[in-house]
């Protein structure tokens, strides 16, 4: 680990790799989901007699040590999901890779290390976010999930989100997107740059940060996705 100095310096070129271009005096910019001026969604989660955490609980339950797919024959965890049970934000990607399965932890491997540098980019912390994945086992190779595997784990997927109930929704790459919005040809490329709706909530897609370690010139990209995500939050 090196100094304050060196982890400073190494965040300030993150950021200008990222494209960002200032950093705001604007409070709202600082804060986080929970404080004050965060406008939450609060009065909807308080009309709900179960908690978004129990909910949560529940779904985790029912997955149990899950054979409903010939996934679970690789796996060494089931990746559920992780972060704050009333998040505000959802990430989405599509399926825990080795470092996941060993984990049990969605996105904790070099693409996850990124994803989590984007969140603080948008000065938040993973813990004020909520990410999952569409499949919560492991392909073997890390192949692409197939459609029954989908078909198998998406009904999960929805209810985690019915029980965050996020305001927005970030769809990490292709599969996260056509799973989400339930169009099996949409390439990322044409779905980015648009705001979709997906269970109440409004879906950002963008580059998926594996893409992003092969392509770090989209990086740029991603950064203005991520604007689009922090006015939306800030109901601009
Ligand atoms: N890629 C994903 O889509 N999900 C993870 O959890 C890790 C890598």
């Amino acid at each position: 680990m090196g100094s304050d100095r060196d982890q400073i310096v190494e965040h300030l070129k993150f950021l200008a790799e990222l494209g960002v271009d200032g950093i705001s005096s604007d409070p709202l910019w600082r804060t986080r989901p929970g404080d004050s001026l965060w406008d939450s969604p609060s009065e909807a989660h308080a009309a709900d007699d179960i908690a978004p955490a129990e909910r949560l609980h529940g779904i985790r339950e029912d997955l149990g040590d899950c054979t409903r797919c010939r996934l679970h024959g690789g796996r060494s965890h089931l990746v559920f999901g992780v972060g704050r049970p009333d998040a505000d934000l959802m990430f989405i990607g599509e399926a825990p890779g080795r470092d996941e399965d060993l984990q049990g932890e969605p996105f904790v491997g070099r693409a996850g290390q990124l994803l989590t540098k984007i969140i603080e980019a948008m000065d938040l912390r993973r813990e004020d976010v909520y990410i999952a994945n569409v499949i919560k086992c492991r392909p073997p190779q890390n192949r692409n999930p197939e459609r029954d595997e989908v078909e198998t784990c998406r009904p999960f997927l929805f209810a985690q989100i019915d029980a965050v109930r996020p305001r927005v929704i970030v769809a990490l790459g292709s599969f996260a997107v056509r799973t989400l919005l339930d169009d099996d040809r949409m390439p990322i490329s044409r779905a980015r740059g648009r705001v979709y709706e997906c269970r109440g909530a409004r879906l950002v897609p963008t580059f998926h940060p594996a893409f992003l370690l092969r392509s770090p010139d989209r990086k740029r990209d991603v950064w203005e996705d991520m604007k689009r995500v922090r006015s939306i939050l800030r109901g601009d």
